[in-house]
């Protein structure tokens, strides 16, 4: 597994990668502190190119001055162990200088599909996640790019600036990797206490029996959206951000679920120290 830091070393690494034959290769973008959520989109970008490569870099442009960046749980022996058993090609470990050389001062400003939901909670996120992965993307140069669908709205932000910028990569998105009580798997979830820990599968208790609902016939948003958050009332130690039932593609809130169309249900919930997020896709039918 080739580890390489500046710009210059990843530029080789992937130079080498070329002349050994590798015709297609995978990306995987990452803040590090990984799981199975993020191993999944390894083994995704394994079966669909010639060889992998993942960065890991905890971004500060997405942190919001009053968020996480300082106590971001971090382990980075842990992560390329982790990376190397899994077989991963080539492992990018930056410096902030490294993606933000001095005088850096361009961003990627992407719109109105990244104001809504996490964007209006967390102003400036959005920006830095597109500003990031244009400059990893342009200087890493992958065929296919791969994301969670636990960030289901980074998802959509990251088609809409690969498609406008046209930035020569597919955009692959792959499903959330849950522990068995439902809890979606997030670097975050380090920061549950045990009480906590327990009181946090209200998140995708909430978005079951809204799911629930919708396939039971239930088509009105605003009655999907009470029953989530009646769920969440349930749980005293969760403190509700927000529940959507929006569009799957704008992210625009709906009044009804239009079963051609289907739609995204999302939520943000702070369960003790972390915020956490979680969504599940109502499929047309
Ligand atoms: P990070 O939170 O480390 O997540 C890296 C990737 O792993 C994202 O695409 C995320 O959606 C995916 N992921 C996280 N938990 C998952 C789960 N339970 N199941 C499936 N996939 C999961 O997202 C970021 O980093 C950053 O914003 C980044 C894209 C690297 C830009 O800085």
């Amino acid at each position: 597994m080739r580890i390489a830091t500046t710009r210059q070393e990843l530029r080789s690494a992937r130079a080498e990668l070329r002349a050994e034959g590798v015709g297609s290769l995978g990306f995987v973008p990452t803040m590090g502190y990984l799981h199975e959520g993020h191993l999944s989109l390894v083994a995704a970008a394994q079966q669909q190119n010639d060889a992998v490569a993942v960065s890991i870099f905890v971004n500060p442009t997405q942190f919001g001055p009053n968020e996480d960046l300082a106590s971001y749980p971090r382990d980075l022996d842990r992560d390329l162990a982790l990376l190397e058993a899994a077989g991963v090609d080539l492992v990018w470990t930056p410096g902030v200088a490294d993606v933000y050389p001095p005088g850096f001062d361009t961003y990627v400003v992407p719109g109105g599909v990244a104001d809504v939901l996490e964007g209006a909670q967390r102003p400036g996120h959005f920006r830095g996640v597109a500003t990031v992965l244009t400059v990893l993307f342009r200087v890493l140069q992958p065929q296919r790019a791969y994301f969670g669908q636990k960030d289901a709205q980074q998802v959509a932000v990251v088609r809409q600036v690969v498609r406008d910028l046209v930035l020569d990569v597919e955009v692959v998105a792959c499903p959330i990797v849950r522990e068995p009580d439902g809890l979606a798997l997030s670097s975050r979830n380090s920061y549950l206490t045990a009480a906590d820990r327990d009181a946090a599968t209200v998140l995708s208790r909430a978005l079951r029996t809204a799911e629930g609902a919708w396939l039971a016939g239930e088509r009105d948003a605003t009655a999907l959206r009470t029953l989530m958050l009646e769920v969440l009332a349930d749980e005293p130690r969760a403190e509700v951000d927000y529940v959507s039932v929006a569009h799957p593609d704008s992210l625009a809130e709906l009044s009804a679920v239009d079963p051609a169309v289907g739609a995204l249900l999302s939520l943000a919930v702070r369960v003790g120290r972390p915020r956490l997020i979680d969504n599940v896709v109502l499929l047309p039918c």
